[in-house]
C-alpha cells in the first residue's frame, strides 16, 4: 500500500510518500520546505504569508517527494491531508491541493487531524503496550491523552492558556533571540551547567487535575528580566534559558507521571515539535521507567511538522475506516478541530 500525504497547517509545507508492507512501514519520501526564515522577520507566523508560500511550494514540494520515492501516481492507493487543527487559510491550500489530485487522480481521501498526527508519528515501526498515555506538546498545543489502542483516545488534559512552544517562543522574543525560540533556548539552557539561581514557578504542578497554564511562566519571567540591566541579561541569558527550561520541563514531566500512574498505563509517549527538545526527551524517558513505564518518542525528524506523520496517522485511520473514494466530497477544513 502506498500513501501520499500532505501537511500545510502553520509554516511548514510538507508531503510524504509512505509505504506499508504487511505491517512493516517505509518511508520512501518526506519532503519538507519550512518558511521559518520568512517568518523570522516577523517574530512570528503570519497567516496570510504562510498561505501565500504554500501556494508557491504545495506542487513542488508534492513533485520532489513523488520524485524521490519513484512513484507513479497509479501506484498510489490514497490520499491522507492535514484538515486541522491549524491556520485556515494554511489549511485550504493543502486540502484543496489533495482534493484536486483526488478528484484527477481517483483516489480515496482521508483527512488527518494534525495532533493526531504528531502522536501517530509514534507508530512508525515501534510497538507500542496499551493502554498508552500521550504528552503531545507544540507551539500550539499542550495536551496529555489517553489511548486504548491505535485509534482509541480521549483528551485527559491540556493547557488553560498558552502552549509550552508558545511559550518557548515568547520567552525568545522577549530575550530578543529570534524565532522559533524553542530550539534557540534549548541550546541556550544547555550551556548552563548546574541548577540557575534563579528560580522561576511550576504553575498548576500540584493541581489535582491535568490541565497546564504556562502564561504565568512566561510573566514570571518577564518580571525577572525587568530588574535586570541590558547588560545582565545578555550575560546571563543561559542561566536566565536554564531557570525557563527547567520549570517548563518540571511540569510537563511531573503532571504526565502522575496521569500515568492513576489511568495505570503502560506506556507514555511523547509527540509534537517540543518533543524535539532534549531535556524534555531525557527527563520524561528517565522518570518513566524508573516508574516502569515504556517510553515512546519519535526520532527527532518526526517531531517538528512533516508529512510522514500525516501518511502514519492516514495508514491507521485506513485500518480503522476503509477509505472512499468520493471522500474528497465531504472534506473541509477545521481550524480548532479537537482530538
Ligand atoms: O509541532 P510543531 O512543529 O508545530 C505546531 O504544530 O505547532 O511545533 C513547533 C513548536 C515551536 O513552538 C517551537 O519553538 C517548538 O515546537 N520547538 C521546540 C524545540 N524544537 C521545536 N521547543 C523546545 N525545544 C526544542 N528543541
Ligand atoms: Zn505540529
Amino acid at each position: 500500500m502506498n500513501i501520499l500525504a500532505i501537511e500545510t497547517s502553520c509554516d511548514e509545507t510538507a508531503a510524504a510518500i509512505l509505504r506499508a508492507k504487511r505491517g512493516r512501514l517505509e518511508l520512501a519520501a518526506n519532503v519538507v520546505s519550512s518558511q521559518i526564515n520568512i517568518h523570522k522577520k516577523y517574530g512570528g507566523v503570519v497567516p496570510e504569508v504562510a498561505a501565500r508560500h504554500h501556494l508557491e511550494n504545495i506542487i513542488p514540494v508534492i513533485d520532489e517527494a513523488i520524485q524521490a520515492a519513484q512513484i507513479k501516481p497509479a501506484a498510489i492507493d490514497f490520499i491522507a491531508t492535514t484538515a486541522g487543527p491549524g491556520l485556515v487559510t494554511a489549511l485550504l491550500v493543502g486540502i484543496e491541493t489533495a482534493k484536486t489530485l483526488s478528484y484527477a487522480w481517483n483516489k480515496p481521501l482521508i483527512p488527518v487531524n494534525h495532533m493526531y498526527a504528531h502522536l501517530a508519528a509514534n507508530f512508525f515501526n515501534q510497538s507500542i503496550q496499551f493502554p498508552a498515555l500521550a504528552l503531545i506538546v507544540s507551539g500550539g498545543h499542550t495536551e496529555i491523552v489517553l489511548l486504548k489502542n491505535h485509534h482509541h483516545y480521549n483528551k485527559i488534559g491540556q493547557t488553560v492558556d498558552d502552549a509550552v512552544g508558545e511559550a518557548y517562543d515568547k520567552a525568545a522574543k522577549l530575550l530578543n533571540l529570534g524565532y522559533p525560540g524553542g530550539p534557540i533556548i534549548a541550546r541556550l539552557a544547555d550551556k548552563f551547567s548546574g541548577p540557575s539561581p534563579i528560580n522561576l514557578p511550576r504553575p498548576m504542578i500540584n493541581s489535582r487535575d491535568f490541565n497546564f497554564s504556562f502564561s504565568g511562566l512566561k510573566t514570571a519571567l518577564l518580571y525577572t528580566v525587568q530588574k535586570m540591566t541590558k547588560k545582565e541579561i545578555k550575560t546571563r541569558t543561559p542561566e536566565i534559558c536554564r531557570a525557563f527550561q527547567d520549570a517548563a520541563v518540571e511540569v510537563l514531566v511531573s503532571k504526565t507521571i502522575k496521569a500515568a500512574k492513576k489511568y495505570q498505563v503502560q506506556s507514555i509517549l511523547l509527540a509534537g515539535g517540543v518533543a524535539a527538545n532534549k531535556k524534555l526527551r531525557a527527563d520524561l524517558k528517565a522518570t518513566a521507567e524508573k516508574n516502569n513505564f515504556q517510553f515512546r518518542v519519535p526520532e527527532f525528524k518526526l517531531c517538528t511538522d512533516n508529512g510522514a506523520m500525516i501518511a502514519i496517522a492516514g495508514y491507521y485511520l485506513s485500518r480503522k475506516h476503509h477509505p472512499r473514494k468520493d471522500g474528497w466530497q465531504k472534506i473541509s477544513a477545521d481550524p480548532n478541530w479537537e482530538l
